[in-house]
């Protein structure tokens, strides 16, 4: 199964907990990550349920999602959060940067002050987020940043199932529910599912310190602050 296919028909972006405050929380690290700008794309944008957060915070934004169930219902949300300052684009990593709304008017390519891209860096292989990088980056203003955030660390992942930053009466549910996902993992690989891990690519933050070495980012790397076993990367033009 492709992630696309993967992602047709859903709805949500498997956020851990769906409450407003919880959604509201990343989308405020966000921010404090990306500082002022006027202008946003918010790459797999998924259902906007951080994007609603942040749209208050910028004067044009686009989001934007392979997934059209994902859209409709971020369209959605953006309407009962009473914004109208978001265009919606149904694109992949590719073919985002041929859209027509990106390519304004007499094909003169629209440019942003920030660049989101929020848990999504897992859906794609380490080919698509060298890609991607090359085309984000040529479409920043000036002093503007990209961030990724939410990237998985593979050993702090394995470290998480195992219940290692929980409790220890909660370490016997981890265990458990661990054990279920190596079933499906398991189940996957006999099946030959394209991507054998429900949660897709884990990178190493030394992938993504070799990546700006090789294409000269002023990058830096932060702890996830709602998660122990992610990070975000952020790249400032
Ligand atoms: C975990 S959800 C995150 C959604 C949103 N960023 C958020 O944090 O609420 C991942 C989203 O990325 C989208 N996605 C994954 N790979 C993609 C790709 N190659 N092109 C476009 N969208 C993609 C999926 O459709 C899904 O909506």
């Amino acid at each position: 199964m492709t992630w696309q296919r993967y992602w047709a028909g859903k709805t949500h972006g498997q956020h851990a907990f769906k409450d407003e405050i919880f959604l509201a929380r990343k989308a405020n690290a966000q921010l404090a990550l990306l500082g002022p700008g006027k202008s946003l794309l918010d790459f797999g944008c998924g259902a906007a349920e951080l994007l609603v957060h942040m749209a208050p915070h910028y004067k044009y934004i686009i989001g934007a999602d392979f997934s059209s169930s994902m859209l409709s219902m971020a369209q959605k949300r953006a309407t009962s959060y009473k914004l109208t300052n978001i265009d919606w684009i149904e694109a992949d990593d590719v073919t985002i940067w041929n859209n027509p709304i990106i390519k304004e008017g007499k094909g003169q390519v629209r440019t942003f002050d920030h660049i989101t891209c929020a848990e999504v860096v897992q859906y794609l292989t380490p080919k698509q987020i060298e890609r991607f990088l090359d085309n984000a980056l040529s479409h920043i203003n000036p002093g503007g940043r990209l961030l990724l955030s939410g990237c998985i660390e593979p050993l702090l992942l394995q470290k998480w199932r195992k219940g290692a930053f929980v409790p220890s009466w909660q370490k016997g549910i981890y265990f458990l529910k661990n054990f279920a996902r190596q079933a499906v993992i398991i189940y996957r690989k006999i099946n030959k599912f394209e991507h054998v891990d429900p949660n897709g690519n884990a990178y190493p933050e030394e992938f993504m310190w070799q990546l700006a070495a090789k294409h000269g980012l002023n990058m830096e790397i932060y702890p996830s602050t709602i998660f122990e076993y992610r990070y975000d990367v952020l790249i400032k033009n």
